[in-house]
């Protein structure tokens, strides 16, 4: 369901020093701009655990590595398609 969808970006310093900031300034520019805001959850999470691979995104159960500012609009294209 729509409602359901949350999106945890990892805040840890690690995927801060691969970029974190700049995805997590996309995706509320990106969740605004299509009228997400409402139906994602986005919120900043911990460590993941997979730091090499950063910056780490989870939406819903499925982790995304290596989410930077080239490959975040293709991302959400793609994963938050049905919702739009
Ligand atoms: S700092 Fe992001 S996974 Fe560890």
């Amino acid at each position: 369901m729509a409602q359901g969808t949350e999106m945890h970006i990892c805040l840890g310093s690690s995927c801060f020093s691969r970029g974190n900031k700049e995805v997590v300034m996309f995706i509320r520019e990106y969740l605004k701009k299509n009228h997400l805001d409402d139906k994602v959850t986005f919120k900043g999470a911990r460590c993941m655990g997979h730091c090499s691979n950063g910056p780490n995104l989870m939406i819903n159960d499925t982790l995304k590595e290596g989410v930077t500012l080239t490959r975040i609009e293709q991302i959400l294209e793609q994963e938050l398609a049905r919702l739009k």
